[in-house]
């Protein structure tokens, strides 16, 4: 079989004169129509959709299982349950309200940062690497706890300018494709691309399930796959312009429910 290099789809993809009939162009608007704001899950093959359904078959449970066991018992006392379950800290909507800024760190924070902030403050103990088995396994499982709700992030005066960093990232025009986030998934949701439906890109599903990863995997890396696609330097997991983008994206997404763990190409 002919093997054609992704650069050549890219290419094919942005020449093409005319969009399909299936396309849904969000061309003209900054921001996409609320009414049109569609999950990733919606264009995924049937029997996509179906895995992502099945708790059972599904794999991403596995790391919610693991997660739900750190959770309880973290490696000796405090557990992350010491605190969670036994005040009136219980969070079974906290991931929808990723990321926020963080009084302690005076920054904008993730779930990962919120970890890794109780881990180091809360616990007096290391915190855990970003797409380690632990952060994964912990992040799905309180992402989990949220499934259905939907997205909540507050645009405080504090986040604000982070809100605006994310944004100006995914307007801008980068790499050596010379393409910005915004002319895939608002001008060209629908289309296809290397045998993928494009997305219009919302950060509803993560962590999940990617069958090309064979693994779990978080928002940032999946940020990085996208930059790279395109020839542009991807940033750092965790880096501040990652997080200012995952705090645009749940902000455009507004509306849409977690879908962690979900599954995707
Ligand atoms: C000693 C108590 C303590 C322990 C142990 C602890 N936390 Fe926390 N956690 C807090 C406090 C207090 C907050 C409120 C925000 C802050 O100050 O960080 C919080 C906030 C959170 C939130 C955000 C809740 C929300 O929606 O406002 C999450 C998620 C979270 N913790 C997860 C964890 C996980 C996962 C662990 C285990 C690795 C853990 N915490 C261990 C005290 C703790
Ligand atoms: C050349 C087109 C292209 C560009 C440019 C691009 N992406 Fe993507 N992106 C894709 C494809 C293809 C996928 C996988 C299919 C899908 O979910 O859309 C994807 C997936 C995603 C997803 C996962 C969606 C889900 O439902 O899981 C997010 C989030 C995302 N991209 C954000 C971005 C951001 C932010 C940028 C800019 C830094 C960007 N993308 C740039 C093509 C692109």
């Amino acid at each position: 079989m002919i093997r054609i290099p992704g650069i050549v789809w890219v290419m094919l993809l942005f020449s093409a004169p005319l969009w399909s009939d299936e396309v849904t162009s969000f061309a003209d608007r900054e921001d996409l129509d609320p009414v049109l704001v569609q999950s990733g899950y919606e264009w995924l093959t049937p029997e996509s959709k179906a895995l992502q359904d099945d708790e059972f078959e599904n794999p991403g449970w596995l790391w919610v299982e693991r997660g739900r066991q750190l959770f309880a018992s973290d490696s000796g006392e405090p557990s992350c349950a010491s605190c969670h379950q036994t005040s009136d800290l219980i969070f079974s909507s906290s991931a929808t309200r990723f990321p926020r800024w963080s009084d302690s760190q005076q920054t904008l924070i993730n779930l990962e940062g919120q970890i890794n902030q109780c881990r180091e403050l809360r616990m007096a103990r290391e915190s855990f690497a970003l797409e380690s088995s632990e952060m994964l396994s912990l992040t799905a499982f309180v992402s989990q706890l949220a499934r259905g709700q939907p997205v909540n992030v507050a645009l405080t005066e504090e986040v604000k300018p982070f809100w605006q960093a994310g944004r100006d990232y995914f307007f801008r025009r980068k790499g050596q494709m010379n393409l910005a986030c915004s002319q895939c998934h608002d001008e060209r949701a629908g289309q296809r691309l290397r045998g993928d439906l494009i997305s219009q890109g919302h950060p509803n599903g993560f962590p999940l399930y990617r069958y090309e990863w064979q693994s779990l995997g978080s928002l940032h890396r999946r940020l990085q796959d996208c930059d790279a696609g395109i020839r542009a330097e991807p940033q750092p997991l965790g880096s501040e312009i990652y997080l200012s983008v995952e705090l645009y994206l749940a902000w455009r997404a507004g509306g849409l429910t977690l879908e962690s763990p979900a599954i995707r190409r």
